[in-house]
């Protein structure tokens, strides 16, 4: 990451209230962002991202019924202490230290949308712009998707900065979409948003995906913000609204993301992480043999 653009970004916003409901019943008792990427929950995979990428507070917007989720990220000495070093150590690096990152939680307890959540966080970001990560959305590569786009933030010549893909033309239904001005490498200047539009009417295939870089001037436009689709509090409409005023632009970023908010993109990226590891890779080694002898016989 360039010199001048670390710490830049100082807070990361976790919007984490959501129930699941998509994944019952494995979410009955357990926060859909604790469930497991092999062995580790999703949400460990967006907190290692955002301390990797320099952030010093991470705020939380939950729901009293995912206590769970303090628990996982809390330090537990106790059961360190059980454990034997190598795992002792393994939870360490998992938890938040305390000293060296804020942790702060706070609640939303209606389900108002994805802007009345960050809003939520309002009151307890510092100063300066802030990142935005929903960890439904697995990014995986090389490089991470946030510490590339804070990379990416001082040059692009924008307040707003949003994480894209491209989509098939029937799937923008499911997404922001950017209507695009431009492209450079991976920035692209956007001059309108519009969340989850018909695939007819879509002005691109522009996708955002969850990861946001934004100018603090948000929670003013997230604070005046009316309902939009399914007649929640839409983030998308308030980032619209700042266009003008504050500039958007979408990134290309690197790596490769899954929506872990659904079944098959959750066994999409366990396929995907096992295939890297040598530990697990032999499995489906194994397996893909047995399927294609099976066919065989
Ligand atoms: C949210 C955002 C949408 C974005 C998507 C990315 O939608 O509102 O703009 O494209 O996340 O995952 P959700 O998937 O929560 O309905």
């Amino acid at each position: 990451m360039p010199e001048d653009s670390e710490a830049i970004v100082k807070t990361a916003i976790f919007p984490v209230a959501g129930l699941g409901t998509r994944f019952l019943p494995a979410t009955k008792a357990t926060p859909k962002e604790l469930l497991p990427v092999i062995d580790t929950p999703l949400i460990q995979y967006a907190i290692d991202e955002a301390r990797d990428a320099g952030v010093e507070r991470i705020v939380f917007v939950s729901h009293p019924s995912k206590s769970a989720i303090e628990r996982h990220v809390q330090d537990d000495a106790d059961l360190r202490e059980r454990g034997k070093a190598r795992l002792a150590r393994e939870l360490k690096q998992a938890a938040i230290d305390e000293d060296l990152h804020d942790v702060v939680f706070v609640m939303q307890d209606e389900p108002l949308g994805l802007g009345h959540a960050v809003l939520c966080a309002r009151d307890n970001v510092l100063p300066g712009p802030v990142a935005v990560i929903l960890p439904d959305d697995l990014i995986v590569g090389s490089k991470e998707c946030l510490s590339e786009m804070i990379a990416a933030y001082p040059n692009c010549d924008s307040g707003h900065m949003v994480a894209t893909i491209d989509v098939a033309r029937d799937d923008v239904a499911s997404y922001g979409i950017l209507s695009v001005l431009a492209r450079n490498g991976r920035v692209i200047k956007a001059n309108g948003m519009v969340e989850k539009p018909d695939p007819a009417a879509a002005p691109s295939k522009s996708a955002v995906v969850g990861r946001y870089v934004l100018d603090a001037a948000i929670f003013d436009a997230l604070a005046r913000q009316t309902p939009g689709v399914g007649g929640e509090i839409q983030q998308t409409d308030a980032i619209a609204t700042q266009i003008c005023t504050t500039g958007l632009s979408g990134f290309a970023f690197s790596g490769q993301r899954f929506d872990c908010g659904s079944k098959q993109g959750m066994l999409a990226a366990g396929l995907h992480l096992a295939r890297q590891d040598p530990a697990f890779d032999a499995v489906l080694d194994e397996f893909v043999a047995g399927q294609s002898s099976s066919t065989a016989a």
